[in-house]
């Protein structure tokens, strides 16, 4: 049976959602579900925007023939050609057998690369500002390379206001009956969520989102409609902001993260007393245990806050595995402008300090503390002073 919301007059949202999926991309967990939107317009043309992951393809081409009504399917637009867009458009073209793809040339190289068919004779290619008239507006094309692939494209519908923004302005989690953001506590039940997706999907690209986001204030935009998560018709600004923080990598909120791996729990005491003397001090601190927490969940926390705290303890003469996994995901994400302080232990030769500096490094504007707080084994009670010193050097560079 179809479930469509209607999102406009001529608009209807076809998409649908997926509680069941463990790990989107084989790698993020995703427990409180995605969606995967796919939209159509009913204009003197028939356009459908996208089409879905195969795990929920049943219900989504029901949708599609319901908005229809008998009418043939006139042009799919193709934005983006990850198979959780794509990976039923194959079968979509076989049951419209005149709709036309209309895509950028990128994209149709893409259709054959994953499909192995060539759609030269059913292909629209579109360029930047190359727009198609459907009746009673004219879409425009617009190309967004690296949000979240080289081909994404997003297509602009002035009539409505509408920008079809692919994988941009997305969120993790189910729709449950909701379609719009302001149908929902969106700070309260889907802003973590928006930010892990963003920061884990999108999160290394932020110039080319930054150049999207340029893109999009030149145009008067009053709806933006992405392939996953609320569609926002609302406080258009309160999302666009976020996502400026986010794509240029300031912090959303003074804070320290402190984030450790300890085997045997020594590590994570040391953690919890820098927490407890920075509180002392007034300072908010947010913990996560590596070894618990997905990484997914703590890089997108790295992205909110300004400070971070890594403690590891030594393994192999290394690092924790789990800690060493999570900094190379921070590193391979561009994460900029913090300030960032180490703690390690070891029981007989600390490294994991010098280790951990080592792999983040190369980002841009960190500013590391000084010292790096050193354990054998367990912090005893002539190290609290030298404790002290390092939560009073976070302290001190929150407070210049
Ligand atoms: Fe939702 Fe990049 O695919």
């Amino acid at each position: 049976m179809h479930c469509v919301r209607k999102i406009k007059e001529d608009l209807y949202w076809v998409g649908a959602n997926d509680r069941r999926l463990a790990m989107f991309e084989g790698v993020f967990s995703v427990p409180k579900g995605v969606s995967y939107n796919s939209y159509f317009l009913l204009d003197d043309k028939t356009v459908l925007f996208d089409t879905v992951d195969k795990a929920v393809g049943k219900v989504f081409f029901e949708n599609l023939s319901y908005v229809l009504d008998g009418r043939p399917l006139d042009y799919v637009v193709v934005h983006h050609m990850e198979p959780d867009h794509s990976a039923t458009l194959t079968e979509l073209l076989e049951r419209y057998p005149g709709a036309k793809i209309v895509c950028n040339r990128k994209i149709q190289n893409m259709i054959y690369q994953f499909f192995g068919i060539d759609v030269t004779e059913r292909a629209i290619i579109v360029k930047e500002g190359d727009s198609l008239d459907t009746g009673n507006r004219k879409l425009a094309f617009y190309m967004a390379p690296m949000v979240h692939w080289p081909e994404v494209m997003v297509t602009y519908d002035p009539l409505n206001g509408t920008l079809f923004s692919a994988d941009a302005f997305g969120t993790f989690g189910a729709l449950n009956g909701a379609v719009f953001a302001d149908e929902v506590d969106f700070d309260r039940d889907y802003l973590d969520e928006c930010r892990r997706y963003y920061t884990n999907i999108v999160g290394k690209y932020g110039v080319q989102v930054q150049s999207l986001l340029k893109k999009a204030a030149a145009s008067d935009i009053r709806m933006i409609c992405p392939l996953h998560g609320m569609v926002w018709r609302d406080n258009i600004g309160y999302i666009v902001d976020k996502h400026e923080k986010w794509a240029s990598y300031i912090p959303e909120e003074t804070g320290v993260l402190i984030t450790y791996a300890s085997i045997y729990g020594n590590t994570e005491n040391v953690a919890e007393i820098i927490s407890a003397m920075l509180r002392e001090k007034g300072v908010k601190t947010v913990m996560f245990d590596v070894s618990v927490t997905d990484s997914s969940e703590i890089l997108s926390q790295c992205f909110k806050y300004s400070h971070l705290v890594f403690a590891s303890a030594t393994y192999n003469t290394g690092i924790f595995i789990k800690m060493d996994e999570l900094l190379r995901d921070i590193a391979a994400h561009n994460l900029q402008n913090r300030t960032v302080g180490f703690i390690q232990n070891g029981s007989w030769a600390p490294a994991a300090g010098k280790l951990m500096k080592e792999i983040l490094s190369p980002l841009k504007n960190l500013d590391f503390l000084n010292e790096t707080l050193t354990v054998n084994s367990s912090l005893k009670e002539n190290q609290l002073a030298e404790a002290q010193a390092f939560a009073d050097a976070i302290v001190k560079s929150i407070k210049i």
